[in-house]
């Protein structure tokens, strides 16, 4: 069964329909850009790749080309932005309160369809999102996103199966970290700094099934999916970890994205974490 968008509004449940694969839309108004951050609408703002990044807890922007008077608008927007979102995410679930840990704020102004890229990195293929840097040691990664589109134009997604179905497909082409090696190696990876905390076998499965999905072609046309599209000036909320989901067509979006012990849910089964413990038949973390 492919997730549903729900909007807020019709629901009370939010956190349950999260946590069972929904996307929650919320309608225009939650996030206005103001007059003076017009000018950020461009991709010169962004120094090198596709995001500009925003660390909540330093303040410190990454990957901007800006100086000046235009760089403290970026950092404000994305502040603000970053604090809107937290506050939204706390008022529709209040039960993740105190246990969400918020990460990354990210802004995307380059536009996402014909954009060239390496299949790894290509999110218009059907994927569930895995940090390579930053292992969540099994953490839900739930991701605000709010479509800031000056011009009235959509962002373009396909959401695709369950992550109950994707981790059956997929669970066969998976290989267990090597006992042993796995401690060694994440031990390894952190002092190299190419991860910034040890990778867990949980986060070792995770990349790997992003990596199946993605590379599988016939996979990709095949799954069952559906298109949506998220209308300027909304803004919706996801599991981006265990919702299967491609972005298709877009440009200019605010991304805020929070981790949530699996001990915090209403029903941890539904994690990727369990799931894949039952699948592979072992403890992850
Ligand atoms: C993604 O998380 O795959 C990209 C989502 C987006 O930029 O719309
Ligand atoms: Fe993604």
């Amino acid at each position: 069964m492919t997730s549903a968008v729900v909007a807020l509004g019709q629901t009370t449940a939010a956190a349950t329909r999260l946590e069972s694969g929904d996307v929650l839309l919320q309608q225009p108004g939650f996030f206005r850009v103001g007059p003076a951050e017009q000018e950020l609408f461009t991709p010169s703002v962004l120094s090198r790749g596709k995001n500009v990044s925003f660390d909540p807890a330093t303040g410190q922007v990454g990957g901007s080309a800006l100086s000046g008077d235009l760089a403290a608008a970026l950092r404000g927007m994305l502040a603000r932005f970053s604090d809107e979102a937290h506050a939204f995410v706390a008022r529709t679930c209040p039960e993740y309160g105190a246990h969400l840990v918020r990460g990354r704020t990210s802004f995307r102004p380059v536009e996402i369809a014909g954009r060239a890229s390496s299949w790894r990195k290509d999110d218009t293929r059907l994927h569930i999102d895995a940090f390579p840097a930053t292992p969540v040691q099994g953490r839900r990664i739930l991701r605000v996103f709010a479509n800031v589109n000056p011009h009235g134009r959509p962002r373009a997604w396909r959401i695709g199966d369950s992550f109950d179905e994707v981790g059956r497909h997929f669970a066969p082409r998976l290989k267990m970290p090597m006992p042993g090696a796995g401690p060694v190696l994440s031990l390894v990876l952190s002092a190299l700094r190419i991860t910034k905390t040890p990778r867990s076998p949980y986060d070792a499965l995770m990349l790997q099934l992003h990596d199946r999905m993605k590379e599988d072609t016939a996979y990709q046309q095949t799954a069952p999916q559906t298109a949506c599209e998220f209308p300027a000036g909304s803004a919706w909320m996801v599991f981006t970890d265990a919702v299967s989901h491609a972005a298709m067509a877009g440009q200019y979006q605010l991304e805020q994205t929070f981790l949530l012990p699996v001990e915090a849910m209403g029903a941890p089964d539904k994690s990727p974490l369990r799931i894949l413990e039952r699948l592979m038949g072992r403890p992850l973390i």
